[in-house]
C-alpha cells in the first residue's frame, strides 16, 4: 500500500473503507481521505480528508459522492471496522440515516456472534440454483471460510461432479481415490476416509470429481434414492455447526438429494436480466421436495451476488428481487470484484486470500446474517 499522502494513486485505508485519492487541483500536499465510512449502498459516503498530516481540516458529511478530486474505489483494500458498526447501533437516527442497505431496506446490525462452548448438531444449508454461473461455489466456500472464522466447525460438501469447490479449496479433483461418490455408493465407508481437513481451520471438505456423475444413473435404482445424502452425512451432524452443499447447475436426483438433506436453502442470483428466469421453477422444486421428502425444508434466503452499486441496471435488477421475494431477500449484497476469480485461481477462500477486502467483509456480513436468522427461530 502506497505511504500515507503519496499523491495520484495513493490511497489511505483509514476507517471502515479505503478510499482511494488523487490531488486533481494538484496542490503541493495531496489531499488524503483520512477517514471514511461508506454506507451499504455504496453511494454514501462519510468522509474526512486531511493533508496527510494527521490534522483534518475539512469534514464531508453524508456525500452521496466523494468530493471532487476522490473516488472511491471498491476493490480497494480497507481495514475491517467491527465498531463502527457498533456505534451506529445505539443512535437510531443516524442509524437510518447510513445504514439503509443495498436492497433499499434498513440494515439491522448483525452482531459478532459469540464464541460456542459445544458443536453440532449440524444446520445443513443448500447453496443451490439451477441457473450457472450465479455464484453458488463461491458462495460456499467463502460463507463456509467466514463461519469457520467465527469459530464455528463447517463442512463444505461438494456435490457436483465439476468439482469446482474442491478446486476453489485447493484440491486436485483428478487426484482423488475417494469422493463423496464412494461415501455415496458404497455401503460402509465411512466419511473419515473421503473427508479432507482445508487449509482454513474449522473448515473441512467432502470432495467431489467426475465420478459424481455416475451416480445421478446409478442412485435411480436405489432404494430411498432421494435421502442417500441424508443418510450418508447423518454420522458426521454432531461433529460440525453448518454443513454446506455445493450444488450443480441442474435440478436433477444430486440436487433433489442436497434438498432432502438441509435444512434450509440458500439461492444466489447474480444481479443481471435474466436473473429471476427459471426462479420459479426452483422453488416449485423446493416445494416438492419440502411436501414429499423433507418437512423441515426452508428456503433461508436468495443472496444477490455480483451486484455493481455503479449500474443502473444492476440496481434495478436488484430491486425487481426485492419486490419478488421481500424479506427473504438476505440484506447482505455480494459485490462484483475481480477478487473472486482469483481466490479460485489460489485456491483458497477471499476471507484468508484478500482478507481485508470488501468481498470478504461481505461475505463475514453473510454469515452473521445466516447466524442471526438461524438464532432468531
Ligand atoms: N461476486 C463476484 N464478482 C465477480 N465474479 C464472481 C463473483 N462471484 C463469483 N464470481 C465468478 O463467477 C464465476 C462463477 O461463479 P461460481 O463458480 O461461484 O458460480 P456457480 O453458480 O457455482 O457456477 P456453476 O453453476 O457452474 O457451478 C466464477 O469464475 C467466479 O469466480
Ligand atoms: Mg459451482
Amino acid at each position: 500500500m502506497p505511504a500515507q499522502g503519496q499523491g495520484p494513486t495513493g490511497f489511505e485505508a483509514v476507517g471502515s473503507v479505503a478510499v482511494r485519492t488523487f490531488s486533481a487541483h494538484q496542490s503541493p500536499v495531496p489531499q488524503v481521505i483520512r477517514t471514511a465510512h461508506q454506507s451499504m449502498d455504496g453511494h454514501h459516503v462519510n468522509a474526512m480528508a486531511g493533508d496527510g498530516s494527521g490534522a483534518p481540516h475539512n469534514h464531508f458529511a453524508d456525500y452521496d459522492e466523494l468530493p471532487e478530486g476522490h473516488f472511491y474505489d471498491p476493490d480497494a483494500e480497507y481495514e475491517p471496522d467491527p465498531e463502527y458498526a457498533a456505534t451506529l447501533a445505539p443512535d437510531a437516527a443516524r442509524q437510518r440515516r447510513e445504514r439503509v442497505g443495498p436492497t433499499g431496506r434498513p440494515l439491522p446490525y448483525f452482531p459478532i456472534p459469540g464464541p460456542l462452548t459445544d458443536h453440532g448438531p449440524a444446520k445443513i444449508i443448500a447453496m443451490c440454483n439451477q441457473k450457472g454461473g450465479v455464484g453458488k461455489t463461491t458462495s460456499t466456500i467463502n460463507l463456509g471460510a467466514a463461519l469457520a472464522e467465527y469459530g464455528r466447525r463447517v463442512l463444505l460438501v461438494d456435490f457436483d461432479p465439476q468439482g469446482a469447490l474442491s478446486v476453489g479449496l485447493g484440491v486436485n479433483p483428478m487426484e482423488l481415490d475417494l469422493t463423496v461418490y464412494n461415501l455415496l455408493m458404497e455401503r460402509g465407508m465411512s466419511a473419515d476416509e473421503v473427508l479432507l481437513k482445508t487449509a482454513v481451520p474449522n473448515m473441512d471438505l467432502l470432495p467431489s470429481n467426475i465420478d459424481l456423475s455416475a451416480a445421478e444413473v446409478q442412485l435411480v435404482s436405489e432404494v430411498a434414492r432421494e435421502s442417500t445424502l441424508q443418510r450418508a452425512l447423518k454420522p458426521l451432524m454432531d461433529d460440525y455447526d453448518y454443513i454446506v452443499i455445493d450444488c450443480q447447475p441442474s435440478l436433477g436426483l444430486l440436487t433433489v438429494n442436497a434438498l432432502t438433506a438441509a435444512h434450509k436453502v440458500i439461492v444466489p442470483l447474480e444481479c443481471e436480466f435474466f436473473a429471476l428466469r427459471g426462479v420459479a421453477l426452483l422453488t416449485e422444486t423446493i416445494e416438492k421436495v419440502q411436501e414429499r421428502l423433507n418437512p423441515d425444508l426452508e428456503l433461508d434466503g436468495i443472496l444477490a451476488t455480483m451486484y455493481d452499486s455503479r449500474t443502473v441496471h444492476s440496481r434495478e435488477v436488484l430491486a425487481r428481487v426485492v419486490e419478488a421475494f421481500d424479506d427473504h431477500v438476505y440484506h447482505t449484497v455480494i459485490g462484483r470484484t475481480v477478487r473472486f476469480p482469483e481466490t479460485t485461481v489460489a485456491g483458497e477462500p477471499i476471507t484468508t486470500y484478500a482478507s481485508n477486502s470488501v468481498g470478504a467483509a461481505a461475505y463475514r456480513q453473510l454469515a452473521r446474517e445466516v447466524l442471526a436468522r438461524c438464532h432468531a427461530e
